[in-house]
């Protein structure tokens, strides 16, 4: 290596020459994003390379474990400070000496822009590369949009982009995007790269083009695209642009992505997504929790494998972890193991893995008894919701795991304090409640119970992430956050339906605020059954002058328990709902039976009603100290209920007076 020159372009950028190569570095914490100062010393590091007869070749790198990523989002909302993305990323394209992106780590959104326009790509083996500004209510702002489908053509970008979903580099590099994969720092095989390109013409990736297609395969990935996105603008506007990516040139293309991008930034949507991802950030700074370490988690132990036992074991499965399913008997037992291989094989359709995929997992897999988790370093208790039998279940387990085995239950609506009570040591207990399927829903509700260890919270925390769910703590309630909200959301629906609207009005006007499913078509869905049980449990401790629905009991005495026995406040004929005139006749019957004249509800109100009272419960669940703050139980409807994100949540709906 010849002579090392560092030169400073800006508090973030700075560059050392290597053998005629300006090795440039973005150093800009926490994650490299693309604020003013970065902007401006990268292109005055392109423009110096450009000018300077002793540089042959440029290499773009980052500083610590991300490449850029993105642009900073904290600048959004204040007007655009000189010199704009675009500038520099077309500085870097146009650049007539070669510049190679020496992929560190994460390359997102502005990060990749900035990558795409380079002449080449080195990616370390760590890497992710992707453009998630949808999930941020944008579109791509710096070329994104144009170039990434002249490389992989426009039937995956818009699979990519609409979805905000990135790659790893294995996928990266099959798909075109990067051109070498390096274990480890990409940096040394950019800078020989970079002087090999010297002597070379330049790739240019705006300059391609456009691979060749079949229409119907795009046409399928647009449908695809569009119809996931439900209410957000984003990715629809996102498809429009890569479509069009073909028919114009690359300046043209350009120019409207910048429009469409700066006119979304300043939209609803947009700050509503905003709000989400900073709540994402603030929901990982647990108070309590400061400088706790968790605990090493090798080996966890699911007890059940039911739908959510089995989903909870395949999560853990993905998530690199050695499982031990616990069963009753050996019938059990068989069924489960079917259950977990028939999600593995449903994961290899969709093409998420592949055969060894699948049989490496199953070798991390065993199945036998409680008396099997003594070498388990957690232990997740997925049984049927019964405090008596989660209780046994908790005495036996506790003596048989070691002192230090992190013990969780995932009871919906238990008392986790009682569970906890049942064992030796209550504060190695927490409870970690997924969502079903839990190998899909991305929300873990962790809850602190009244004895919970701090470093046995974290632990809960850190194997929730590392299973790529979101975790929410919570304290311990009847239904904890997402379940009691619900509650007070299903109370307030029926409340509607007795005032005069039909279940079909309402799940039409909340899926058309954005909802993925209406209340009732969700209650059909996860069954009325369960609801019904609990409330003939309260019935003799109910407040008689509290406003009491009867339609669902009634509903449930004919055994109309949703989908699953073909009806419920719906019909189900060949599986697809439809309005059913049993069903309106008992909806009837009851609101004659109290004297109630029904009167016509607008969806304004059926929608202002519905997110008031998940507000109002969200306050009070904060009043009580079970929520940590607002924009958790944001989190939790958004990412266990199917509240629109593009919408914030209803805490966010309610401060920023954003109700119909
Ligand atoms: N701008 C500003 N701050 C950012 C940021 C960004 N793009 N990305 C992350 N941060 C901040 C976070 O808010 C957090 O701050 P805090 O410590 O004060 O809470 C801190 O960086 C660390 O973030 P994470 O906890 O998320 O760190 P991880 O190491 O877990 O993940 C990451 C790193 C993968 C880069 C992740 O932060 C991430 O996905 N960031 C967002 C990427 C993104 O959406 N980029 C697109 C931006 S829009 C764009 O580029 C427009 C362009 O097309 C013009």
């Amino acid at each position: 290596m010849g002579e090392v020159t560092p030169i400073r372009f800006s508090e973030a950028v700075s560059a050392s020459l290597e053998d005629g190569v300006l090795v440039v570095t973005i150093d800009n914490p926490p994650v490299n994003a693309a604020s003013a100062d970065m902007r401006s010393g990268l292109l005055a590091a392109i423009r110096h390379a450009g000018t300077e007869d002793a540089i042959s070749a440029v290499v773009i790198t980052g500083a610590g474990k991300t490449f850029v990523g993105g642009a900073d989002i904290k600048e959004f909302g204040q007007p655009a400070t000189e010199p704009i993305l675009p500038e520099v990323v077309e500085a870097i394209e146009k650049s007539s000496k070669p510049v190679v992106a020496a992929i560190n780590g994460a390359a997102l959104g502005g990060g990749l822009e900035i990558a795409l326009a380079c002449h080449h790509r080195i990616a370390g083996d760590r890497a992710i590369l992707g453009l998630p500004e949808v999930k941020l209510g944008i579109v791509p702002g710096a070329g994104g949009t144009q170039r990434l489908p002249r490389l992989v053509g426009i039937a995956k970008a818009v699979e990519l982009i609409a979805a905000g979903r990135s790659v790893a580099v294995s996928e990266a590099l099959s798909l075109g995007i990067i051109d070498q994969v390096v274990a480890g720092n990409p940096a040394a095989g950019a800078v020989a790269a970079a002087r090999d390109l010297a002597s070379q013409p330049l790739r240019r990736t705006g300059e391609l083009a456009l691979p060749v297609e079949d229409p119907q395969v795009i046409d399928e990935a647009v449908d695809k695209a569009l119809s996931r996105a439900r209410r957000g603008a984003a990715p629809a506007e996102a498809v429009q642009l890569i479509r069009r990516a073909g028919e114009r040139s690359l300046a043209e293309g350009l120019a409207e992505e910048r429009a469409t991008f700066l006119r979304l930034r300043d939209s609803d949507q947009a700050k509503a997504l905003r709000h989400v991802f900073f709540a994402e950030r603030a929901a990982a700074k647990v108070p309590g929790l400061e400088g706790v370490e968790p605990r090493t988690v090798r080996t966890i132990g699911v007890i059940g494998s039911g739908l959510m036992g089995s989903g909870i074991a395949v999560s853990a499965l993905n998530a690199g972890y050695r499982v031990i399913v616990v069963e009753q008997d050996a019938e059990a037992a068989e069924k489960g193991f079917d259950r977990i291989a028939g999600l593995l094989d449903r994961a290899i359709k969709s093409g998420r893995i592949d055969a060894a995929g699948r049989a490496e997992r199953l070798l991390r897999l065993s199945i036998g008894s409680v008396q099997d988790l003594s070498t388990a370093d957690l232990v997740i208790e997925a049984v049927f919701d019964d405090l008596d039998v989660k209780t046994e279940l908790f005495e036996k387990l506790d003596k048989i795991v070691r002192p230090d085995t992190v013990l969780a239950t995932n009871t919906s609506y238990l008392d986790p304090d009682a569970i906890a009570a049942a064992t030796s040591r209550p504060e190695r207990l927490c409870g970690l409640h997924f969502f079903s399927p839990a190998h899909v829903m991305r929300l873990v509700e962790v809850v602190r119970c009244g004895k919970t260890a701090p470093e046995v919270l974290a632990t809960g925390i850190a194997v929730a992430r590392r299973l790529g769910k979101l975790p929410v703590v919570c304290g311990v309630c009847e239904g904890f956050i997402g379940n009691r909200i619900f509650s007070a959301y299903r109370r307030e629906a029926e409340f509607l339906v007795e005032d005069g609207a039909w279940p079909q009005e309402i799940d039409a006007a909340m899926e058309d605020y954005g909802f993925a499913m209406g209340p009732f078509a969700v209650f059909d869905l996860a069954g009325l059954e369960i609801a019904w049980a609990r409330r003939k449990r309260q019935a003799a401790t109910r407040n008689p002058s509290e406003r009491y629905i009867e339609i669902a009991d009634r509903l449930c005495e004919m055994g109309r328990f949703g989908q699953k026995t073909g009806s419920g406040w719906y019909a189900y004929p060949d599986g697809k709902r439809t309005v059913d005139p049993e069903a309106t006749a008992v909806i009837e019957a009851c609101r004659k039976a109290k004297g109630i004249a029904p009167r016509r509800v607008s969806s304004d109100e059926i929608v202002s009603r519905l997110l008031a009272v998940m507000a109002a419960e969200g306050d009070a669940l904060l009043a009580e100290g079970i929520a940590e703050r607002a924009s958790d139980v944001d989190l939790v409807m958004i990412n266990g209920y199917g509240f629109p994100a593009h919408k914030g949540g209803p805490m966010y709906v309610a401060k920023e007076g954003l109700h119909p």
